[in-house]
Parts: structure tokens; sequence; C-alpha cells
């Protein structure tokens, strides 16, 4: 087998390309026609906003072909890690898609994110789905109904990349575990490699018109953050290399 791409493998890729256009390019045009609106807000409301507006667009865009393949890949990960007796924290649920498919192998599951826009499309899903062991709400990971020592398993699924305090939200995810329980991360280490969209997204984070502030790190900085929370590394894997996509299972003692 060689390396080189053949004629079907381009037409895929531009094919996925194109899908991803046609949601890049409507949700740019309405994120700039919002800040002309909201120019004043602070950075974070921006954020919450941001993902609020696109709420309505995050299964469009699941529907990508690419996107589709790497999600099934990685929810086939997580689901080797649960077990029927678990309770579930999903930690920026979205809209409820993984939580939903999970939800039929653990005990019950509980969805958070700080987007209303994700909690609301999240319900609907669940509703229309009949699973009656998943619920969602509006929250973020240091809300104070979410009981220390509560879930056997925390998956952090595309969203360590996104916050801002990374340390602190590591060792609240160990706060809300209880012993032996799971923090499963899947997370885009964006600091292993550069590429033109990073910087590209770098510059547009810098002149305030890109509204999610990325975080840039490595594996091995992800790596000593879960350590440092007292969290024991059980299972590590690079699962996506362009960004590069990590994930870690690490276990409270
Ligand atoms: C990239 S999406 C991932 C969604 C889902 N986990 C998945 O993998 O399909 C990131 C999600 O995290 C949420 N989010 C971002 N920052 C957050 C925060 N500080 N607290 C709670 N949710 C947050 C966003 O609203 C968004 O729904």
């Amino acid at each position: 087998m060689t390396g080189k791409p053949s004629a079907g493998s381009f037409g895929t890729s531009v094919k996925e390309l194109w899908h991803a256009l046609l949601l890049i390019v409507p949700i740019t045009f309405g994120w700039i026609g919002f800040l002309v609106k909201n120019v004043n807000l602070p950075k974070e409301k921006k954020s919450e906003l941001f993902w609020d507006m696109n709420a309505k667009n995050m299964d469009r865009f699941a529907q990508n072909e690419g996107l589709k393949k790497f999600e099934l890949r990685r929810g086939e990960k997580l689901k080797k890690y649960l077990k029927g007796t678990d309770g579930v924290l999903d930690y920026g649920c979205g809209t409820g898609t993984m939580a939903i498919q999970c939800a039929g192998m653990v005990k019950e599951i509980k969805g958070i994110d700080f987007a209303s826009g994700m909690i609301e499309a999240a319900q609907r899903k669940v509703a229309e789905s009949g699973i009656d062991n998943a619920r969602f709400m509006q929250a973020t990971i240091f809300d104070e109904r979410l009981e220390k020592g509560s879930f056997d398993v925390v998956p952090a699924w595309g969203i360590l990349h996104l916050v801002d305090d990374r340390p602190r939200v590591i060792l609240r995810i160990h706060e809300l575990l209880k012993p032996g329980g799971l923090m499963i991360s899947a997370t885009e280490c964006l600091g292993e490699k550069r590429s033109s969209i990073t910087s590209l997204l770098s510059l547009l984070m810098k002149i305030g018109i890109f509204p999610i502030s990325l975080k840039f790190f490595t594996v091995t900085e992800l790596e000593d953050l879960v350590t440092h929370a007292d969290l024991r590394i059980i299972g590590m894997e690079i699962f996506a290399d362009n960004p590069v996509s990590c994930l870690i299972a690490a276990q409270k003692r």
C-alpha cells in the first residue's frame, strides 16, 4: 500500500471541506453581526453566548462525514470505561448526543453545559428519545448543586481546551468523583502542532473576531495537570493527529 491519496479519498475530502464551509461561513457571519451589536460584553459572556447561538447548528455540524467518523471512534473509546452501575456527569454536554448514546449503558447520566441553548436542545432530544435516566442542566463545573464525591465517571469531552482555569477545573472534577471514580477526557492539544489553521485562529482570537478563547497546550502539559490533581492515569491514547486529540482516563485514588 502506498501513502498516495486515491481519487476517491480526494473527492471525499473535498466533500467534507465543502460541508464544513457551509457551516463555518454562516456561523462566522452570524457571529460578526452579533459582535457589532454587543461589542461591550465581557469576554466570558461572549463565549457563552457564542455557544448559545450555535446550539442549533451543533447537530447539523455533526452530520459532517469526517466529524461523524471521528465522534464514532471517540464514543467507542468512552463506552469501554462505562458500567451499568455508574452515575455519570457529562461535562460540557452540548446538545446531549453523547449522553443519550451512553444512557443505556449506565445507571444515570447528568449533562451540564453553560449555554442554555445547548441544554434546551439536549432536553428536547432526550424527551423525543424516551430515555428516562438522562438529565441536563445549565451549569458550570463549579455549580454548588453538584454534589462532591457523587459521580463514578466524569467525561470531559471536547472541553478542557476551552476552559480558562484548567488546573482548578481538574481539581473540581477530582472533588466531584467518588474514590475510584474516573475522569475520561478527550481533548484537543493544540500546543502539539502549529498549523495554518491554528495560526489563523490565534490571530482571529487576538483581534477579538473569534469568540472562543482556545487554549494551546501539549499532551505532556495536560498529563501533568491530571497527575497534579492526584488522578492516576490508567489509559491514554492519541486518536487524531490534526489537531492532536488525546484521550486520558484517570482514576481518583
Ligand atoms: C466543543 S463542544 C463539545 C460538546 C460535547 N461534549 C461533544 O463532545 O460533542 C463544547 C461544549 O462545552 C460548552 N462549554 C464551553 N465552556 C464551558 C464552561 N466553562 N462550562 C460549561 N460548559 C462549557 C459549550 O457550550 C459547548 O456545548
